[in-house]
């Protein structure tokens, strides 16, 4: 069944469910479409009755990777939370698995609950393919330059993982942006920060350096923010597409779920260098 589809302003596509079984939609034609969109956007579908079905969905979009929590990570703001992800505040660009074994290709949100208008939260996704392409001569060679040296440390991982700015997409070949954006203002309130270092460039470079990349990535026509309604299913390209998060209300009632589903094959992490 395929139901009807528009475009999504600057980029990706929405799918107009109208009522429609998600279980009834056909997989290949909705993977094609993220492959060449980089973003979907499944609004008004009958979705899931609850965590494990969408897990059983997901497998229809390949082999789920599955963490220390299992398939399903409940993004949901906990109280006294041990790391920033489960805070409140935003959440800087970033590609997920940077810090893992493997990168996931796709990544399913299932909205459970949306935060009401005005409360903030939108999940922000920044389309790198477009941010070079849209970029100066100049400008991209000064990315070229550079290499992100990134640390964390959390409950399911301490990993270190050393990427140039622009590498490549794995399975395309074309460029791509690799880049855990530092926050403009520094991660002073942030619990749990990543260790994040930049080389290849002087001092005076590296302050052009990230303010030409953060406004190419925010820029209107290589960025989007999902304002999220309760039942949308969003799948992202994880490969080409960097993504984060706007603080929100605390207490907001805003509840994700999220899987990764892995490449085919699955892709070892290329840039992890340490991982305990
Ligand atoms: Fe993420």
């Amino acid at each position: 069944m395929k139901p009807e589809i528009r475009p999504s302003k600057p980029f990706g596509i929405i799918v107009e469910g109208k009522g429609i079984n998600i279980h009834e939609v056909d997989v290949t034609w909705l993977r094609e479409l993220v492959w060449n969109e980089r973003l979907i956007v499944l609004r008004g579908f009958r979705t899931f009755t609850g965590a494990e079905d969408f897990a059983n969905y997901c497998e229809k979009w390949g082999e789920v990777s599955v963490w220390p929590f299992g398939k399903v990570l409940e993004l949901v703001e906990r109280n006294n939370p041990e790391d920033h992800i489960f805070d409140n505040n935003y959440v800087p660009l970033h590609w997920d698995g940077m810090y893992r074994q493997q990168v996931p290709e796709f990544q399913l949100f299932h909205c459970v609950r949306a935060p009401k208008s005005g409360q903030g939260g939108r999940t922000t996704f920044s389309n790198t393919v477009n941010a070079l392409e849209n970029a100066d001569s100049n400008t991209r060679q000064l990315w070229e330059k550079v290499t992100g040296h990134y640390q964390r440390k959390m409950e399911f991982y301490d990993s270190k993982t050393v990427s140039p700015i622009v590498d490549t997409h794995p399975l395309r070949g074309h460029s791509v942006i690799r880049y855990n954006e530092p926050p403009a203002k520094g991660f002073g309130d942030f619990i749990n920060p990543p260790t994040l270092d930049f080389t290849g460039v002087s001092s005076d470079e590296a302050a052009e350096f990230h303010q030409t990349l953060r406004d190419a990535l925010y820029a209107p026509e290589n960025y989007y923010a999902h304002e999220w309604q309760e039942g949308d299913i969003v799948v992202a390209d994880n490969f080409s597409l960097l993504h984060g998060r706007e603080e929100f209300e605390t207490k907001a009632p805003r509840h994700l779920r999220r899987v990764h589903v892995l490449s085919n094959p699955p892709l070892n992490n290329p840039r992890l260098v340490s991982h305990k």
